[in-house]
């Protein structure tokens, strides 16, 4: 039995430009693990939010020839709004300039501070604004960051985190808790760059303005990565480690991230944590890259969809669908508006669209429209009932595994189950004097797609709630707890049919410039 409460949190996205595609990927996925706990009977806290200081965002603004702050407040609305448009259910935004989380940081310093963590040095090395990291020498390559980063020459005093001491706590942490690094793939890299060495972290910058002041020192401000790491703890009220967000949520179940920030959060983070005596999260888990023409998608490369140019083509549902069934959760894959139709057309319009179309069609023009009163089962009926309703443990496994894509999969096999099943019976073409036959098969596959549509509201939560009101369910007859518990009711009145998902047309795709 899962626990009661679930804290699951996206990254909090920089200001420097605006919401793409992958940053609306990370939060869709958030989303429908969020929901899914939801409906599995877990109080949820679902956090998301922007990161707002640093150079990168400091120096976006001036190009931009605005002040950081207003620059702040107009992007982080946009991602805001792209929360809505993608139908995310967050339950806090959390921004990096509010007080509170100022607060949080001011005594995350102050406690690792306390705890003869921090020490005063000086800086000589390189910074990429662009991964907002400090490099060392002999960890450029080609006189660039890892990443393909530009760096440049910085030389100042900074204050230190002794990450260095950290190394062996955190390897034995990794030894005892295999999913605190997920998946695999990522759990091994991070293992082989603990046991290479840990250095010591520069963590304030004398240099820039734009950041929380370190207490006791105004000449510096927080490296911008302390600071945005925090924000999972400041959102539940830190340093009140009493208050009920707290005790409720705190440690996270999930911190989701891009693979591209997992040493942030697999290293440095819980480092901090552990120096600061506070409870590590449960999980760091890090998905794949989206690519356009094989390049990662990103804001600092200037290859980005807008969200709104691809819901504005397809829906909100198409592209949620699309974004979380299409890559396997943890790899790569690369964007395509030919494999948007594709898959959509092929699983949503011709796959779960069609099912519904034919039963609903069927118990409207020849059971009343009302849901069929079942008879005798055949042993094909209970083999589709059975698979049906073994959907619900096979999905809850694969969505605390962290594998949407898989729990889409599972689902959509079942789909294909009732549809080859529907061929095979033919309903269609049961004479009047079969009538209970008819009434048989097509309550077979009401419940069989009231099953599907349970499963499938966290991931297209539009499409699902429309054919839960086609099968006149409750709406308080949707959750997991219902799934085995309420049945379709015989003799219950149902809406008029109409089609759940139009079939997408393929438009050349733009990127923007
Ligand atoms: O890194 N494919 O913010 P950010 C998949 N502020 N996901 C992608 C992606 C791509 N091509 N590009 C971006 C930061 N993402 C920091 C985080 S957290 C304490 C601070 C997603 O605006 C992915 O989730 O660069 C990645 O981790 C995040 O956006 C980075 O967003
Ligand atoms: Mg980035």
């Amino acid at each position: 039995m899962a626990a009661k409460t679930y804290y699951i949190t996206t990254p909090i996205y920089y200001v420097n430009g605006p919401p793409h595609f992958a940053h609306a990927y990370t939060s869709v996925a958030a989303d429908a693990l969020a929901r899914f706990a939801r409906l599995d009977g877990r109080e949820v806290h679902f956090l998301t939010g922007t990161d707002e200081h640093g150079q990168k965002v400091e120096q976006t603004a001036r190009k931009a020839g605005v002040d950081p702050e207003t620059f702040c407040n107009e992007i982080s609305q946009q991602f805001r709004d792209m929360g809505t448009l993608m139908n995310i259910s967050n339950d806090d935004f959390i921004r990096t300039t509010e007080p509170r989380h100022k607060r949080a940081c001011i005594a995350l310093w102050r406690k690792l501070q306390g705890n003869g963590d921090i020490f005063l040095g000086d800086f000589e090395g390189w910074y990429s604004v662009r991964d907002e990291t400090f490099y060392e020498e002999d960890e450029l390559i080609n006189g660039k960051a890892p990443t393909g980063a530009p760096v440049e020459k910085i030389k100042e005093p900074n204050y230190f985190f002794r990450l260095s001491a950290y190394g062996p706590a955190l390897l034995e942490h990794f030894e005892k808790n295999p999913d605190f690094i997920k998946p695999t793939s990522r759990r091994q890299e991070i293992i082989n760059f603990v046991k290479s060495g840990l250095r010591d972290l520069s963590i304030s910058r004398s240099t820039i303005r734009w950041g929380i002041e370190v207490p006791g020192d105004d000449e510096h401000v927080m490296y911008v990565w302390l600071d945005a790491l925090t924000n999972y703890i400041s959102a539940l009220g830190y340093p009140d480690t009493d208050s009920e967000l707290w005790r409720k949520f705190w440690p996270a179940d999930v911190h989701l991230v891009g693979k591209d920030i997992t040493r942030f959060h697999a290293v440095i983070w819980p480092a901090f944590l552990m120096a600061a005596g506070i409870t590590v999260p449960a999980t760091i888990f890090a998905h794949g890259w989206w690519t356009v023409e094989g390049q990662k998608m990103s804001k600092s490369l200037d290859n980005f969809i807008p969200p709104k140019v691809l819901t504005d083509r397809y829906g909100v549902d198409a592209v949620r669908y699309f974004m979380l069934r299409e890559l396997s959760f943890g790899a790569d894959g690369d964007f395509s508006d030919r494999a948007v139709v594709a898959r959509c057309n092929g699983d949503l319009a011709n796959g779960l669209g069609n099912l519904a179309q034919r039963v609903l069609t069927l118990v409207a023009r020849r059971c009343g429209q009302r849901i069929p009163q079942p008879g005798r089962y055949t042993d094909v009926d209970r083999e589709l009932l059975s698979v049906s309703t073994a959907l619900l443990g096979e999905v809850r496994a694969e969505m605390e595994a962290q594998a949407p894509h898989r729990a889409l999969e599972t689902i959509w096999k079942v789909v294909a189950e009732a549809n080859r099943y529907i061929v095979r019976q033919a309903p269609w073409s049961l004479p009047e004097a079969e009538a209970d036959r008819l009434a048989t098969i097509l309550y077979v596959l009401t419940e069989t797609i009231r099953n599907v549509a349970i499963l499938v509201q966290p991931f297209i939560p539009t499409s699902a709630s429309a054919l839960l009101d086609q099968l006149a369910v409750p709406p308080d007859q949707r959750d997991l707890a219902s799934f085995i518990a309420r049945p379709l009711n015989p003799g219950q009145p149902v809406p008029e049919p109409v089609p759940l998902f139009g079939r997408l047309e393929e438009r050349p795709a733009r990127v923007t410039s």
